[in-house]
């Protein structure tokens, strides 16, 4: 059976209303991210940073999975097995279409992490620096986000998964923060096919097989009817 990796950015999820980081209006347009995801940030203002995570959170459990998010779960339940999502997306979107196998690299608005000693617990609705850690006492929550100098989750699979598949697909990404950004050439490198699907050429176009370009929610419904049309493999 044709094994499927597919890396989502926030492209996918802007159809439902949440904000991506780099286009025109997007939260780097708007909020300097070295003081709300970096480890320095929060050591500096941990009030601004759960302010800005608090309303993200608020943001997703608002908005709702769109065409993109559900042509995937559907693919991953007329495939099993075949297909893994690595998301660099905090948001639960994917979930919340029936994806189940999923990798949140950069961690989740649904998860909080505890600074001083390492306990994670889902996250309340909104987060507070004085919350204390339910393991530790310690007034040093955070989310549990992978914020920028930090090392992603995963890459101990990821790597392996990605030199395994017999596809590798990029939806919804600008491929401009690594280690995802360079996902396609560790692929290629393996002789796994590529394909982007973006609204427009993002910075790792040129890495891929194959682009196409147009709004998730009519590429990915449209690609997954494709791969469905064809035999089970
Ligand atoms: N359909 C498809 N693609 C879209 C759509 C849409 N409706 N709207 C925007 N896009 C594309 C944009 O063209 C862009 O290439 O989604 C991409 C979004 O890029 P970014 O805003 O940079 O988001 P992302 O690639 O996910 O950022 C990667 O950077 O800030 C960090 O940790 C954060 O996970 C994030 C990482």
């Amino acid at each position: 059976m044709a094994k499927i990796i597919i890396l989502t950015g926030a492209g996918i999820s802007a159809e439902s209303g949440l904000g991506t980081f780099r286009d025109e209006d997007g939260l780097w347009t708007r909020y300097d991210l070295n003081e709300v995801a970096t480890p320095e940030g929060f050591a500096r203002n941990p009030a601004l940073v759960h302010e800005f995570y608090n309303a993200r959170r608020a943001n997703c459990r608002g908005a709702a999975p769109n065409a993109a998010h559900h042509a995937l779960a559907a693919l991953e339940r007329a495939r099993p097995g075949a297909l893994r999502i690595i998301t660099q997306n905090v948001d639960d979107l994917h979930e919340r279409a029936g994806s189940q196998a999923v990798w949140h690299m950069h961690g989740t608005l649904a998860g909080a992490l505890c600074a001083a000693c390492g306990h994670r617990w889902e996250a309340p609705e909104v987060m507070q620096p004085a919350d204390p850690c339910p393991a530790c006492a310690a007034p040093a929550t955070r989310p549990d986000i992978v914020w920028f100098g930090e090392y992603p989750y995963y890459m101990d699979v990821i790597w392996d998964a990605l030199r395994a598949a017999d596809l590798f697909v990029a939806i919804g990404t600008s491929g401009t923060v690594f280690p995802a950004a360079a996902f396609v050439q560790d692929a290629a490198r393996a002789g796994v096919a590529t394909l982007e699907l973006n609204l427009e050429p993002s910075e790792a176009s040129g890495d891929f097989d194959t682009v196409r370009y147009g709004p998730a929610t009519e590429l990915v419904p449209a690609w997954v009817a494709e791969v469905l049309a064809t035999q089970a493999d």
